[in-house]
């Protein structure tokens, strides 16, 4: 195989990038309504740049930094139409789901910029079978895997092979529900049936992939990327079991700490040997990537393999990252929409540690109970290295009450991740509402 010309680099120095626009007047536009959200927002309301921040459909924490609109994330409709009405400069998609459904691209079709990748690309991140593919093809480190649509053969695929770990993929979006890690293949056979003929995940899992079963550390690695040019962000870890120890059912995400170490040996394999091969095959597939590029890693004992791509920054991830952002983040994106990332001054971090500790609703991530009275928000003391991030929650009348699973991320910086968990922690004894539970060992392996 011919290797591709290696245009991208990665962007570490500094030079000072001088932007046309110099008063405040960028009008921007974000796109979801959960935990990243409210981050983006509080982190993009804070550039000199901009005039004026809008939320579709936000909850009751970006109402406090930015105007909400009352639009589905996934109307693409609605939000072209409000971007055009509204004169938009910049439109911020934070969720997987609008992207692919192509809102990217829709609002290209009427001049509005808009930050993320097209549906063709954060097919990375919707087609799992995809993602698979891409890799084989242009030999980016991954497991084996064996894609099946039929229940029939998924069965003697199984029956052939020999009994041990392996993973089921329903190959579609399925909001972080769809991976069964199995220890037999009878576990495994029953995932397949699940997907494959109860359509568990309705047409999500009409096609799904079994995995090797790989071992080691898992990682998470953020890049943005114009294309061309990728500019990593620091490490962040996530903790998706639902209780402490890493025990009980998986969630979207019970908290996040960053920075994590990892041997500048192993962010250089990272880098070399899976984000800017990734970048360059979606070039060389004509799905030319654009916007946040997420990495979920295994750091096998042969080296890091990739377990998926996400299109978009993780959730609660984003939180303690874009806390520990100093640089403003509007012109970054900014540059990634234009393709010229590679005049970005490299970003800075605050060095210290950060945590974020998701508060739930009682039951989750099984069945919970929404509508339910948030109290003590307003006994938080929060200022730039202490904030209550909202997810599910909305303003009715003079209360702030829960809407869905993940309510609230506390996230605090500290002198040390010690710190960091203690400021959280201390903050969560001031909130209350019914049925309230969160893990108490985040950041704890740290
Ligand atoms: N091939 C694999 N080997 C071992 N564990 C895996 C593998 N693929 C996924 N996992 C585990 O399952 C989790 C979810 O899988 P992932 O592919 O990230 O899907 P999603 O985030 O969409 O649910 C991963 O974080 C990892 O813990
Ligand atoms: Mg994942």
């Amino acid at each position: 195989m011919v290797s591709p010309p290696l245009h991208a680099r990665v962007r570490r120095d500094a030079r000072t990038y001088l932007d046309p626009i110099e008063s405040p007047s960028v009008k921007v536009l974000v796109v979801g309504g959960g935990g990243r959200e409210h981050a983006l927002c509080w982190k993009i309301s804070q550039s000199p740049l901009v005039a004026r921040v809008y939320c579709a459909p936000g909850n009751a924490g970006t109402a406090l930094v930015a105007e909400n609109v009352d639009l589905d994330a996934e109307d693409v409709k609605g939000l072209r139409n409000f971007a055009v009405e509204n004169k938009i400069d910049l439109v911020v998609v934070g969720p997987e789901a609008p992207l692919c459904l192509g809102l990217v691209d829709e609002l290209k079709k009427v001049s509005v910029k808009c930050f993320g990748p097209s549906k063709a690309a954060a097919e990375i991140e919707g087609s799992k079978l995809y993602a698979r593919e891409l890799c084989r093809r242009h030999r980016i480190p991954g497991p084996q895997y064996w894609p099946f649509d039929d229940v029939h053969g998924a069965r003697a695929f199984l029956d052939m092979r020999e009994d041990g770990p392996i993973v089921v993929k329903a190959s579609g979006l399925a909001a972080g529900k769809g991976v069964t890690v199995c220890k037999k293949n009878d576990e495994a056979r029953a995932a397949a049936v699940d997907c494959l003929e109860r359509r568990r995940f309705g047409e999500a899992g009409s096609t799904i992939v079994f995995e090797e079963f790989l071992e080691g550390q898992e990682l998470s690695v953020m890049t943005l990327t114009d294309g061309q040019t990728i500019i990593p962000f620091e490490p962040a870890r996530d903790h998706k079991a639902v209780f402490d120890g890493d025990k009980g059912p998986n969630t979207g995400g019970m908290g996040a700490v960053t920075p994590v170490a990892v041997p500048s040996r192993t962010m250089a394999q990272i880098e070399n040997q899976i984000i800017f091969p990734t970048v360059h095959a979606m070039n060389r597939e004509n799905r030319k990537y654009q916007g946040f590029l997420y990495a979920g890693l295994m750091l096998t004992a042969q080296g890091p393999r990739v377990l998926e791509y996400n299109c978009r920054l993780g959730d609660p991830e984003t939180q303690p990252l874009l806390m520990r952002l100093t640089s403003d983040i509007v012109p970054l994106l900014l540059a990634t929409v234009d393709g010229r990332l590679d005049e970005q001054q490299a970003p800075k971090w605050d060095p210290r540690p950060c945590v974020s500790v998701v508060a739930c609703s009682g039951g989750y991530p099984g069945e919970f109970r929404k509508g339910v009275p948030i109290f003590g928000l307003d006994r938080v003391t929060s200022g730039p290295d202490l904030q209550v991030f909202h997810s599910g929650t909305a303003k009715k009348g003079g209360d702030v009450i829960t809407t869905g699973g993940r309510v609230l991320a506390v996230t605090a910086m500290g002198k040390d991740v010690e710190d960091a968990r203690a400021r959280c922690y201390a903050a969560l004894q001031l909130i209350e509402f019914d049925g309230i539970h969160f893990r108490k060992d985040i950041g704890m392996r740290a």
